[in-house]
């Protein structure tokens, strides 16, 4: 029985049990299939593509398949050097300044766009600018930040995803920009991986079911003036790694890389994704131990796959420097990569040496010139399917408008949407409108936890509340619902029976990628100020609410043992007043856990809540005392 089928078995025995808990249903693929886009060739377009391409000498074709840094390009370097692309990287912005306008921005992109427009092409291209904005407008100061993945996967709503999608779609324009690299497809296993939050579930079916939704809302077929270019990623099966080590190796068989982890590419390729990003992580077929290596080195799974059985027909681009990991490779040199199908290169400081060695590489050979004519192809094939010739960046309806960065009403529905009630007991839920409430806890009034990595810099730290200017803290928001508020982050000296209740609100402080990883589960571990903050608030004869936000699940029975009510929150994002309509009663809990909750700090234990739990005031239940285990070393 493949993991798949044990999951979905898994799976119908706890929908029989919950009876609320959809099952998704799905065939098991014996081969890759062969997916149809929503967006079809255009005979004429290609003719004209071929036309252009034909005109192109080989540095303008090279050109055309570079990807640079804004902090590391001028608008000189992309007319003499025919850039096709660029980015601005996590925690990047224009000039380098954190809290540059919606008008730095824009001016950035026009300022690309004119330079683009007099380069001595026969054709002028403008370019693709692509941006992380995977929870919304992440870099840009005031934007409007939805709920991290992982919690959007427990609302289990595919139409609020999708616009979520078109939302983040129109912020990205207020900024002059015209690609996201998102949705994440990444089926994760191991929840150890530092990148957990930004996957939406455990179950190949959501993701794919979101995939599709994300990339209909955020791109669809171009015809709506917010629409931008989405991003697969990160092909092929990011969220398997061993010991969910990031950029590691996944051993799944290819039964299950087909079955699992490729089901989000068949929802974004179906929905007409246009760009796949390949995973920095490798693959051994645990079936029969063949080391296929680095995906960004992987002309099976780049080109016979996805390009040939899947039949996408837009581009591939490389992660960050990722070549580099490729063995004989360096970031800004590795035939190899490209002839395994990597189409554009993410070359983000060294790319001028790419461009350079790339154009010998085709002169000597090394890459056959059919095989960067194929990689122009599909560059500007999705170029002119995303209509940006002609588009200069100020034109877009969007461009400068700070109302098009915020969906606040959005992202407070989908933070409701998102929480998982995991025990209520003694009433502690809803809280009392106008009671006297001591809040404490680290994360009640840090913007930064809350909203997490991918915001305004890279790995979420070095923020200050300050950086959010159209956010509402959890105490923020608390205030606005209850009477009397007492903030006390450790508690310390604080008389709890001075109050009606306690809302705690912990959880992890934020992180990105490889910084994330972690080799335990176990919460207290790593935040030992969280179960002393809850030991003093707890056994004062006050109900105890907790509110814990992470980017994974942990495991916590020490915590959830000292707490009347236990909520998962994730990483809510700017709008915590989503979170007390609900504590207050003005909407019920409806997420349910997309992933498995543990039972200790070490994978491969039968859960403590299973995929598909989620309590609430219409289906109330009973947890009880929890068995606590001694931290031990996961192997
Ligand atoms: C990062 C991430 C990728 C992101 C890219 C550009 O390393 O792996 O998800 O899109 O670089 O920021």
């Amino acid at each position: 029985m493949s993991k798949l089928s044990f999951r979905r078995a898994l799976l119908g025995s706890i929908s029989l049990c919950l009876l609320f808990a959809p099952m998704a249903q799905g065939e098991e693929l014996k081969d890759w299939p062969h997916i149809d886009s929503a967006i079809k060739p255009d005979a004429a377009m290609e003719a004209k593509i071929a036309k252009i391409v034909s005109q192109m000498t080989l540095r303008q074709k090279i050109g055309q398949m570079t990807q640079a840094e804004i902090k590391a390009v001028t608008p000189e370097d992309i007319r003499k050097h025919y850039i096709g692309s660029v980015l601005n990287g996590g925690g990047s912005w224009p000039y380098m300044m954190k809290h540059a306008t919606l008008k730095d921005w824009v001016k950035m992109s026009d300022g690309f766009y004119d330079a683009a427009m007099t380069t001595d092409m026969k054709t002028k291209i403008p370019l693709l600018w692509g941006t992380d904005a995977v929870h919304g407008h992440g870099n840009v100061i005031g934007a409007t930040l939805f709920p991290h993945n992982i919690g959007l996967g427990a609302a289990h709503d595919p139409e609020l995803i999708g616009e979520i999608g078109a939302a983040t779609a129109k912020a990205v324009r207020a900024t002059g920009i015209n690609w996201v690299f998102a949705p994440t497809l990444a089926v994760v296993e191991d929840q150890r991986w530092g990148r957990t939050y930004e996957g939406f579930s455990s179950d190949p079916l959501e993701v794919k079911d979101y995939a599709s939704a994300y990339v209909t809302g955020m791109q669809g077929d171009f015809s709506k003036a917010g629409n931008v270019v989405a991003t697969a990623k990160h092909y092929i099966g990011d969220g398997g790694t061993h010991n969910g080590k990031d950029q590691g190796l996944n051993m799944s068989s290819e039964s299950d890389l087909m079955n699992i982890h490729g089901q989000g590419y068949y929802g974004a390729l179906g929905a007409g994704v246009q760009t796949v990003m390949a995973s920095y992580s490798s693959w051994t077929d645990g079936a029969t131990g063949k080391d296929y290596g680095k995906m960004h080195g992987d002309a099976y799974l780049l080109t016979d796959v996805l390009k040939g059985k899947m039949g996408f027909d837009g581009f591939v681009i490389s992660d960050w420097n990722a070549v580099g990991q490729l063995p004989g490779c360096l970031n800004y040199h590795c035939p190899q990569a490209i002839n395994a199908g990597i189409d554009m290169m993410m070359v983000p400081l060294e790319w001028d040496k790419f461009i350079d060695a790339t154009v010998a590489d085709v002169e000597s050979g090394a890459i056959p010139m059919s095989r960067i004519d194929d990689a122009v192809t599909r560059i500007l094939r999705v170029k002119m399917r995303a209509k940006i010739f002609g588009a200069r960046p100020s034109s877009n309806p969007y461009a400068g408008k700070m109302s098009a960065l915020q969906a606040r009403d959005l992202a407070r529905r989908a933070v409701s949407e998102s929480l998982v009630l995991l025990k209520n007991e003694g009433n502690a839920l809803p809280m009392k409108k106008g009671a006297k409430i001591l809040v404490v806890g680290k994360s009640a009034d840090s913007l930064g936890n809350q909203t997490g990595g991918w915001s305004v810099t890279w790995q979420g730290t070095d923020n200050a509340n300050a950086d959010f200017p159209n956010a509402d803290s959890l105490l923020t928001a608390i205030r606005a619902e209850a009477g009397d508020v007492t903030y006390s982050a450790d508690a310390a000296g604080v008389d709890v029976s001075q109050y009606d209740a306690v809302i705690a609100v912990i959880g992890e402080t934020p992180y990105a990628e490889t910084a994330g990883d972690i080799s335990n589960l176990t919460h207290t571990t790593r935040y030992p100020e969280d179960l002393k903050v809850l030991q003093t608030v707890s056994g004062k004869g006050r109900p105890v609410v907790t509110v814990l936000e992470s980017g994974r699940t942990v495991y916590a029975n020490d915590l959830i043992n000292l707490s009347d009510a236990f909520v998962a929150a994730w990483l809510p994002g700017t709008e915590g007043k989503g979170v007390t309509d609900v504590l207050f009663g003005a909407k019920d809990f409806r997420g349910t856990l997309s992933f498995d909750w543990p039972s200790a700090g070490c994978p491969g234990q039968a859960p403590q809540f299973a995929l598909g739990y989620g309590l609430s005031y219409a289906k109330p239940g009973t947890v009880g005392a929890l068995p606590v285990s001694a931290p031990v070393e996961c192997k």
